[in-house]
């Protein structure tokens, strides 16, 4: 199950520009691709942003926990100037102005919600929410016309949180799931099988690095879509494909469009 475009630009612009910004969104549609992952977490008065780390340092300077900040104060810092001068200014990206660029411009998301520990459930339920409202006219049409070109038209929630994707799945069932982990392996298939029966998810998004060939067949066979993050290489890539692999992001956008990967 993968009605998706197969490369998906990671955190926006993988390392070509401010990951989770409309700049690094931009980037990565500049460079062609049609397909976008990225990070989503609330703030204070619960407003999905575009973020990776639960807490300020990293990519935008300041201390603490995103959710001890509403949305106009996380609105107002800067998340572009870490990565370069060109990118002073650069705001964080709520998750609404996301939407609104890959709409327009024909991206298709693969939004990882992303919650703050202790904010499972809630995260979960919002960012489905907020999606359900987004997206309501294409659900119309995919309940009017269920094909796998007015599916694919939908969002993909996917979600390291098991609590996240279950409180989506009540929210906003007709927005797909996938669930994420990083090894296969740590769990087990026949463990991590009857999770996704659960939450009725469509994909197993997991770590490439630990993947194998047999992991791959079994998954297959059981009729969901694999999704690997983060693949930097050709021939990773390639190889991947090779064994099964539907979908994977990329930081290395410019690789997989110098090499004609993604047309
Ligand atoms: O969704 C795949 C991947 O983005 C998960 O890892 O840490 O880059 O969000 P991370
Ligand atoms: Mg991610």
């Amino acid at each position: 199950m993968w009605p998706y475009p197969k490369f998906v630009a990671h955190r926006g612009g993988g390392i070509l520009a401010p990951e989770n910004t409309l700049a690094g969104l931009r980037c990565g549609w500049s460079y062609g691709y049609h397909a976008v992952e990225f990070d989503v977490m609330l703030s204070s008065d619960g407003v999905p942003m575009l973020m990776h780390d639960p807490i300020l340092g990293r990519t935008v300077r300041g201390v603490g926990k995103i959710n001890e900040y509403t949305a106009a104060q996380l609105k107002a810092m800067d998340a572009g100037a870490w990565f370069g001068a060109e990118f002073v200014g650069e705001p964080i990206c709520t998750y609404q102005q996301a939407m609104e660029f890959c709409r327009q411009h024909g991206i298709w998301m693969n939004v990882e919600i992303k919650p703050v520990e202790g904010f499972e459930i809630e995260t979960g339920h919002v960012v489905a929410q907020e999606t359900l409202a987004f997206f309501s006219a294409e659900i119309a049409a995919h309940i009017e016309r269920p094909d796998a070109t007015t599916f694919a038209n939908l969002p993909l929630f996917s979600s390291f949180s098991i609590d996240a994707l279950r409180a989506a799945q009540v929210a906003a069932a007709a927005i797909p799931r996938g669930y994420l982990v990083d090894d296969i392996a740590d769990e087990g298939w026949s463990n991590l099988k009857p999770k996704l029966e659960e939450l009725d998810a469509i994909t197993l998004h997991t770590n490439h690095k630990h993947l194998s060939p047999a992991q791959v067949d079994a998954i297959k066979q059981a009729g969901y879509g694999l999704f690997c993050y983060t693949v930097n290489t050709l021939e990773r890539g390639s190889e991947i494909q090779r064994w099964g692999v539907d979908g994977f992001c990329t930081d290395r956008i410019d690789l997989f469009k110098e090499n004609n990967k993604i047309m």
